[in-house]
């Protein structure tokens, strides 16, 4: 009983966590669409993407579900950034249209959302296309256990990121900024096919494990989100080589990228203040922390313009009692705190 009142206390602190709920949190996307309504412009679609409306519908409506799983992932990385991923219309367009640090990633982990999302129905079985990936058992396990239970098959998943997010208007695959946008798109796949782990059961009569199952499934996507951030941080800037064929790093004495390295051509800004052109809104009003000498502390988010304190009322769930069994009440508790934000 008393793990069991563990786990739902913890549940409720998940779901109400004693920040400011919706601040931190907002998900608000130009990408809330459904695949009616992408499967219906059908000027700006491929060949390829009209194809997979017509024909696999249900793969378009998981793309969308990866897109949004991805830009809220997004979100969650960057929060405490001066560029926070905002889905706001004029930052996004503008920041997918360039080619910086931040579009490399918002393109990597959309393609790695698609997959996730994709290959989780697979293994769900909501999907008529595909089911949980049955040739795994060929891989030889090492005789403490054995393969069994629902293999993610994160192959069919990456074949339809692939040919949903790589295809391309007119052909259109020889110039740079192409080349890039398919490399971060691959780079983001990478890191949920090459990141596979190993989730195991035991059989047998309590507590033995006489038997051990194993089966193969991805990544978390909080994993894949952690591990797409790392390379935004040692992301690439490149550029065309002489000859015009291929890609290379701007500073040739630096190893080059590999496939799951992200790359960029130009320089980001540095969102201090709202620029157009860029996608940037500026960091007036956000939250800063003053207590913070890091990207999210007051001096740098607010890049030295100073901040503004001012006293919020919180309310928050607390002295939560549970009843057996499965109920748990709260009180409401009502606190003041201190916030900062940037002028
Ligand atoms: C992200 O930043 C913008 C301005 O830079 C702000 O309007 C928005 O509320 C922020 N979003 C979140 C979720 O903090």
């Amino acid at each position: 009983m008393k793990i069991q009142r563990f786990y739902v206390c913890l549940y409720f602190y998940l779901m109400f966590p004693a920040t400011i709920i919706g601040q931190w949190w907002a998900v608000g996307s130009p990408l809330v669409m459904d695949a009616n309504k992408i499967c219906r412009k059908n000027r700006k679609l491929t060949g390829k993407q009209r194809s997979i409306c017509r024909r696999e519908k249900e793969i378009v409506q998981e793309a969308v579900m990866g897109a949004k799983l991805a830009i809220a992932e997004c979100q969650y990385q960057f929060q405490n950034r001066r560029w926070n991923c905002t889905t706001a219309r004029k930052s996004f367009t503008r920041i997918l249209a360039r080619d910086t640090r931040e579009t490399a990633f918002v393109y990597a982990i959309t393609a790695a959302g698609v997959v996730y999302t994709v290959t989780k129905a697979c293994s769900r079985g909501s999907l008529s296309l595909c089911a949980c990936d049955n040739n795994v058992r060929d891989i030889a396990s090492d005789g403490e256990w054995e393969w069994g239970g629902c293999h993610d098959d994160v192959d069919f998943g990456y074949l339809k990121s692939k040919e949903f997010m790589d295809s391309r208007k007119r052909k259109k695959t020889g110039d740079l900024t192409s080349k890039i946008r398919l490399h971060n798109n691959e780079a983001g796949r990478r890191a949920i096919r090459e990141h596979m782990t190993r989730d195991c059961k035991c059989h047998g009569l309590s507590g033995t494990c006489a038997l051990k199952t194993c089966w193969r499934r991805m990544p978390t996507f909080r994993e894949v989100g952690y591990r797409l951030k790392d390379k935004f941080d040692g992301a690439y800037k490149v550029t065309i080589s002489n000859d015009g064929q291929s890609v290379v790093t701007e500073d040739v004495t630096i190893k080059p990228p590999s496939k799951d390295d992200l790359l960029y051509t130009e320089q980001s800004p540095n969102f201090c203040k709202p620029r157009k052109k860029y996608g940037s809104l500026g960091t007036q009003g956000r939250l800063c922390n003053p207590d913070s000498l890091g990207i999210d502390g007051c001096s740098l988010m607010c890049c030295n313009r100073g901040s503004v304190q001012t006293e919020i009322t919180v309310h928050e769930n607390c002295k939560c009692k549970f009843k057996w069994c499965c109920q748990v009440t709260c009180k409401t508790c009502t606190s003041i705190k201190m916030i900062s934000r940037c002028k």
